[in-house]
């Protein structure tokens, strides 16, 4: 079956949006986002908008705002305050959360961090073939993605158990070991493809060689030069392989909610190190997924980059880059040995999944993700599910280090502290399983 694809991109887009607006003016405006008009506070731009560590600007005399502190403590230590918006106003709820300090920092992100991420394809295809194991129906569905330097195509694979009724929901791997073959009986506890459809829940697994190469020789030849010139230099912000992994996770979310044996409300995208980061990535942009998982994806993934190597010799961003000089833009090397200027840290990331089902799997002895840094981000990113009312982290303790082995849930947040080493195990599985992650129901906020 060959299925044309439908442009389906509900992120909403903030037009008017704060940054280079005159100074000290504070005004109630109108804008428009997805086409209806949103009241909004928007407040000036001090001119130097961007820097954590700026003092908040002064308010006009009789205009009332709140001014936010430039950090926050975790750990003892000070990081960007998720809710300052780049003029120093606090973010005053749900709305201006989404409709500009999300698009503030997703800009950050982009620029400093993780690079500007390819555009929608030109034209996209879906071409499905469905084969019955009995009880799982199992479709490998080739998207094809055209941009203007020509057309591609990555595959998709999907489980869907036979139950009665949609799914539990769906989980959509990331995977960058080439693990998942097409017999749903060929698990391993990496990707446990049985036991995750006799739990009930849809599988479908995208392979990240496919979309960029693992390889810092030929990591532009999946989809990344569909839209590049080959013979061209990369722009030094353009994303590389992570965000060509969380683009093409975007890409099978547009396939998976045109299918009918697929509740498209309650697909989670999950990835595991460094799937982990490029999951955190896509979930942090598309909101269309209910669920984030990242599974141990310390540097760049869910720890602190300010942590620096966590006094554990965690991974820092000066030795990601160097080790792995294909997976983030140049702009990111700025901020080798660099950290504390970056506009941005990874609590803000985990921050953007929010009011979504943020799910983070960390591991005792996983030195080089730093486990500390990946709780210390958990705990901050709460800030932006405070908003909602749905800031309880499920943690008894804000404080380093919770008890281990032991699945912490919150209306909206999930976290557990595995004892052992870097990977994602039955153990993990059976928290993500276990989690209840898609009782909230959508991503969507119904602002
Ligand atoms: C390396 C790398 C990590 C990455 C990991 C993985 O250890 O330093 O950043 O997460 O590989 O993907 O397994």
């Amino acid at each position: 079956m060959h299925i044309p694809s439908r442009r389906s991109d509900r992120s909403r887009r903030s037009r008017g949006a704060v940054r280079g607006a005159p100074a000290v003016v504070l005004a109630a405006v109108l804008f428009t986002a997805g086409g209806v008009a949103v009241p909004q506070v928007a407040a000036a731009s001090d001119g130097q908008a961007g820097a954590a560590s700026e003092p908040a600007g002064e308010l006009a005399e009789g205009l009332t705002g709140v001014l936010a502190d430039a950090t926050i403590t975790l750990g003892g230590a000070d990081y960007p305050n998720p809710l300052r918006l780049q003029d120093g106003m606090a973010v005053d709820g749900p709305e201006s959360w989404e409709y500009v300090r999300r698009e503030e920092l997703l800009a950050d992100f982009r620029e400093h961090v993780y690079g500007q991420s390819l555009p929608f394809p030109a034209e996209q295809t879906f071409d499905v073939s469905t084969s019955d194991t009995g009880d799982v129906v199992r479709k490998t569905v080739t998207i094809g993605v055209t941009g203007p330097e020509g057309s591609g195509s990555f595959d998709l694979r999907l489980f869907v158990p036979q139950t009665d009724g949609q799914p539990r929901g769906t989980f959509l791997m990331i995977d960058h070991r080439g693990s998942v073959g097409d017999d749903p009986g060929r698990s391993s506890s990496y990707a446990p493809v049985s036991t995750i459809t006799d739990a009930g829940y849809a599988f479908a697994v995208i392979d990240a060689n496919d979309l960029a190469p693992d390889d810092s020789g030929s990591y532009r030849d999946g989809v990344i030069d569909l839209f590049h010139p080959s013979g061209q230099d990369l722009p030094d912000d353009a994303g590389r392989a992570i965000s060509a992994w969380a683009w093409g996770a975007s890409r099978a979310m547009d396939y998976l909610e045109t299918d009918p044996d697929i509740d498209p409300s309650t697909v989670g995208v999950i990835g595991h190190s460094r799937s982990g980061k490029a999951s955190l990535w896509a979930g942090a942009q598309d909101t269309r997924f209910a669920a984030v998982i990242t599974n141990n994806s310390g540097s760049t993934g869910a720890k602190l980059a300010r942590r620096g190597d966590g006094g554990v010799g965690a991974e820092t961003v000066a030795r990601i880059n160097s080790s792995f000089p294909h997976w983030f833009p140049q702009t990111y090397r700025e901020y080798n040995d660099n950290e504390s200027a970056l506009p941005v840290d990874q609590h803000e990331l985990m921050a953007l999944v929010a009011p979504r089902r943020l799910v983070v799997g960390s591991a005792t002895d996983d030195a080089n993700a730093d486990p500390e840094g990946e709780f210390l981000a958990y705990v901050g990113a709460a800030r932006a599910y405070e908003l909602y009312g749905l800031g309880d982290t499920g943690l008894s303790s804000a404080a380093w280090r919770p008890e281990t082995d032991r699945a912490f849930r919150g209306p909206a947040m999930s976290y557990h502290l595995r004892s052992g080493g870097h990977g994602l195990t039955g153990a993990d599985w059976d928290h993500y399983l276990e989690g209840d992650l898609f009782s909230r129901g959508t991503g969507a906020t119904g602002l």
